[in-house]
């Protein structure tokens, strides 16, 4: 298929913030074109082309050009350290980047677990502190469980997660929510949708 002949291609995150997604932009005025199955991650009409993607590949697919906007979590961007233009905050998708460790733990934080390594030694570093951080690609909480670490660096949504493992919120490291993020190039070029776009879905996130 040839991405050239859509008038806007846009980068959803698969999950949590799909459905806020669509919503948001059909309040804006814009009608996502949706999957017509499981397996449908690419779906086009109407001159605009939708890309089914996990969170974290959504920076690199807008960033590269290949979709001129996206929606993300703020914990991604931090994350990726991509130079995306970042006109929105969408408001949905709200959670934080939180330091968590066993209720009892007292000992100085050695080596820290994450799905968000780079991010994770930013805070570390910005706090004068050293420990190693370990990359992981999922359940990080097993981590301090099973002793992988002493601490791990993720998200906390509803608490859900931490309750159930037994786990405590130590610190809370930085907020999030879903942003859109816009191609730098896509703007200029496509000045004349994407802006409108831009203003509505401010309008409405306020
Ligand atoms: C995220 C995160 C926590 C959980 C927090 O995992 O890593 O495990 O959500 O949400 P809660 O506070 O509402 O419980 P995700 O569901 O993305 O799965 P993953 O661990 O496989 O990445």
């Amino acid at each position: 298929m040839n991405r050239a002949g859509f008038e806007l291609t846009v980068a959803l995150p698969k999950g949590r913030m799909m459905a806020d997604s669509y919503a948001a932009f059909s309040r804006a005025g814009i009608e996502l074109p949706r999957a017509r199955g499981e397996r449908d991650l690419w779906h086009s009409g109407g001159g605009l082309a939708v890309l089914e993607l996990r969170g974290a590949d959504v920076p690199t697919y807008v960033d590269l050009g290949i979709a001129d906007l996206g929606v993300v979590g703020r914990d991604i961007l931090l994350e990726a350290g991509r130079d995306l233009y970042e006109p929105v905050d969408l408001g949905f998708g709200a959670c934080r980047l939180s330091l968590i460790r066993l209720p009892e733990a007292v000992t100085p934080v050695r080596r820290i677990a994450s799905k968000y390594p780079r991010f994770t030694q930013s805070w570390l570093r910005s706090r004068g502190m050293v420990a190693d951080v370990v990359k992981l690609h999922g359940n990080v909480e097993l981590a301090v469980l099973a002793g992988l670490a002493d601490a791990v660096v993720d998200v906390v949504q509803t608490g859900a997660t931490l309750r159930a493992a037994g786990l405590v919120e130590v610190e809370v490291l930085a907020r999030s929510s879903a942003r859109l993020v816009v191609n730098k190039s896509a703007l200029k070029l496509k000045r004349d949708v994407i802006r409108p776009l831009i203003d509505n879905l401010r309008a409405l996130a306020t």
